[in-house]
């Protein structure tokens, strides 16, 4: 044992997590723990020196401003953080470090699809190889701690958040969410190349009114617990380090107040043991919630709520040692949330080593990393439609390529993309003037719509790069309307109109108004915003060097009237199918149903479905198993990969529940002719659900099981549950 872990026995690496967090929280001054609970913005080495060596600082996070998704900054630096961490290690009293976080949300320099394309990716294993290697990246720069996953579950493509997000199904977003915990954080997060993951917002905030960030949330328990808090759940049996309070209330409770929710279902009910931290000055934000008259009564609410650290309204290191010497706050909730904080910070290995160094290595992009890029930018490109066009044959003659994306960078990152360099980013026209040369290819940008359609005559085929701007998408950017931007339908209405065939590749942050690019063009891609390896991924798809495989990770509503349409939709005393036309209650003036469904993606073949069967009964007891399949034939001439989604619904249950809810599903990769089955092994739990009392239960009964390429579609079989 060193000189020094003698006198500070918790730095002695061969003791367990907890004997050091005890040994040094013994040490601990009311101060020092409250030091402990206070995150700032932006430590600066020597502006902060004081408070550091004071031991009155425990976390900080870089990020280029309170909605820091669409603002970009200098960029993290390493040499600061172990500046001002020596400040903290070498010059206070117990020589804590401090925990320093970034906004690493879809990589860091090599910057993949969003989230929500990530998720259209329906790849558990890809998107948990994506978070590893933002992990190694940003690790590089001295970020320990990252704010993602974001699992808040959405049917509002109004709120520019559902960008960050991991779709509409609580399903595929908890797998999701669970696989990106693993890729940040591994399964040890002492490991130098990971860190630590939070998943946020917990919860409700998809619910905000009327999309609008930040709005008011109105929802029972029951929804938020068989829909919005099942990803969070996921993420915590996952492991994940962290959990991040919610801008919203709900139902009139703020959740950086919430102490049911924080305190008795998520640290209570759940055993969470990490760390639940504040969104940005989301503790400061209860003063205008109006349930907390000042920054004191707000410290007071939070920690009793069960907020470990204070994102940055500096109401912890204003009020909390107060309010303990005045007996209104009781020492040992300060104590569980420095608990929580040293426990991180011991496990991070931040103790046992503090400071960055001199970088290991670059992070800029590399092959390898770019090739994980591509791939997961592969994989984000839904096709919606398709007359037969796509894929380009090699001899498609002159193509000619326009609008607002073809020569575009940075806006192909997407929101929350503080890191990555437009320099790294392939832009359409750099990847198909790589492949067609300059005879093929004619590029207008779509400045000068008059130009762009003119163009359209001088080429055999014209594909549109048209969409959303990401600082339309991401926090505080909701819209009252999900049509394509201003002037954007109308220029593709030009395009048309000349009678030649035309390709719409559609850049967004949401699910948008799509029903008129449908009817005009000749097919259509869905890619969200894609990262770096955007054009290459564009063009190895449109000349069919890959065939798309993205599904729809989120239902595109037919207008914005339509809003809120999803597969949560629950059955009503007037509709029996999800999306069902009929009379009763419908729109007088548009049909209801969506016409691209959660889970829609074409790809360049067709496959053909037998019907879903089991192998051993339809009764499924107590923990028994039942293996149910479903035979699918690649019908067309290339090779494809469908996506057989699993749904089930619960057709009498003690609550209304979802007409379609996904339980599972399976990539089956097929040649031309060739027949594959798709096998899925249900359990009587994954038919769970909260009853009227708020606890889970498994009714005996029957359970309706849909396989096939959609929410809408597909081949049913009921079995019956004894539990
Ligand atoms: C923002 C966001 C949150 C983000 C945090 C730190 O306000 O709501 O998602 O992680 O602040 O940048």
């Amino acid at each position: 044992m060193t000189a020094d872990q003698s006198a500070r026995p918790w730095l002695d690496p061969d003791r367990s997590t907890t004997e050091r967090v005890e040994l040094l929280l013994a040490q601990m001054t009311l101060a020092e723990k409250v030091g402990q609970t206070h995150q700032v913005a932006n430590i600066h080495p020597d502006d902060d020196a004081a408070q550091l060596a004071g031991g009155q600082i425990g976390s900080s996070l870089f990020a280029s401003g309170a909605t820091g998704g669409n603002e970009r900054d200098e960029g993290v630096l390493a040499a600061n953080i172990d500046a001002a961490q020596r400040h903290a290690v070498e010059a206070s009293r117990l020589g804590i470090p401090v925990l320093f976080g970034r906004d690493v949300i879809h990589g860091h320099r090599t910057v993949c699809p969003i989230p929500l394309g990530l998720a259209a990716s329906f790849d558990v294993g890809l998107v948990e190889e994506v978070a590893a290697v933002a992990a190694a990246e940003a690790v590089v720069d001295g970020v320990a701690w990252t704010f993602a996953p974001m699992v808040d579950l959405s049917e509002e493509p109004r709120w520019g958040r559902v960008a960050e997000s991991l779709g509409e199904t609580p399903v595929l977003s908890g797998r999701l969410a669970a696989a990106i915990v693993k890729g940040f954080q591994s399964d040890d997060p002492s490991d130098p190349d990971h860190i630590a993951a939070c998943a946020k917002h917990f919860a409700g905030y998809g619910l905000s009114a009327g999309g609008r960030d930040y709005d008011t949330v109105s929802v029972g328990e029951n929804t938020l617990r068989n829909l919005h808090l099942r990803p969070f759940k996921a993420a915590v049996d996952a492991g994940v380090a962290t959990i991040m309070a919610a801008f919203n209330d709900v139902d009139g409770t703020p959740m950086h107040a919430h102490r049911h929710l924080l305190r008795d279902v998520l640290k209570g009910e759940w055993g969470f043991d990490g760390v639940v931290v504040a969104d940005w000055n989301g503790i400061g934000q209860l003063v205008h919630q109006g349930v907390a008259a000042d920054l004191r009564a707000a410290a007071l609410l939070a920690i009793e709520a069960g907020v470990d650290l204070d994102m940055c309204s500096g109401s912890y290191a204003a009020h909390l040692a107060e309010l303990v010497e005045s007996g209104e706050v009781d020492e040992a909730l300060v104590d569980d949330a420095v608990r929580r904080l040293l426990t991180l910070k011991f496990r991070l290995g931040l103790f046992d080593r503090p400071y960055v160094g001199e970088p290991i290595r670059s992070n800029a992009p590399t092959d390898a990393s770019r090739a994980t890029a591509l791939r997961a930018a592969h994989a984000a490109h839904v096709l919606v439609s398709n007359n037969g066009i796509l894929p380009l044959a090699p001899g498609a003659g002159t193509v000619h390529l326009t609008g607002p994306y073809a020569e575009a960078a940075e806006e192909l990152f997407g929101t929350w993309t503080l890191d990555g360099r437009g320099e790294d980013v392939v832009a359409p026209a750099t990847a198909f003037r790589a492949r067609l040369g300059g005879e093929q290819l004619l590029v207008s940008d779509g400045r000068f719509s008059d130009r762009s359609v003119q163009q359209v005559r001088n080429a055999d085929v014209t594909v549109a790069v048209v969409g959303e701007h990401p600082w339309r998408s991401g926090e505080a950017n909701s819209v009252t309307d999900i049509g394509l931007p201003a002037g954007q339908l109308e220029h593709l209405r030009q395009l048309s109109r000349i009678g030649k065939p035309l390709v719409v590749v559609v850049y967004t942050g949401r699910p948008l108004e799509l029903g008129d690019v449908l009817d005009l063009a000749d097919a259509v891609l869905v890619v969200w915003h894609p990262g770096v390896e955007a054009g290459n991924a564009l063009a190895d798809i449109v000349f069919g060097d890959v065939a798309p495989h993205g599904r729809l990770p989120m239902t595109f509503p037919r207008t914005t009237g339509h809003i809120p349409t999803s597969t949560h939709q629950r059955p009503t005393g007037r509709l029996i199918e999800l999306h069902e036309e009929g009379r009763q209650g419908r729109y007088l003036d548009d049909q209801v149903f969506p016409r691209l469904p959660f889970g829609y993606g074409l790809t360049y073949t067709s496959f053909e479905y037998g019907e879903l069967r089991t192998v051993g009964g339809t009764e499924l007891s107590g923990a028994g198993e039942v293996v149910v399949e479903i035979d699918v034939t690649n019908t067309g001439d290339r090779a494809g990969r469908e996506v057989v989604q699993l749904s089930f619904r619960d057709p009498v249950a003690q609550v209304t529940r979802p007409l379609v809810e996904l339980v599972d599903w399976a990539f089956l990769d097929l040649a031309p002719g060739e027949k594959g089955t798709a096998s899925f092994t249900v359990r009587a739990d994954q038919f769970a659900y909260f009853g009227t009392d708020n606890t889970s239960r498994v009714d005996a009964g029957e359970i309706v099981l849909v396989a096939g390429p959609d929410a809408l579609h597909g081949s049913r079989l009921s079995l019956r549950v004894n539990p």
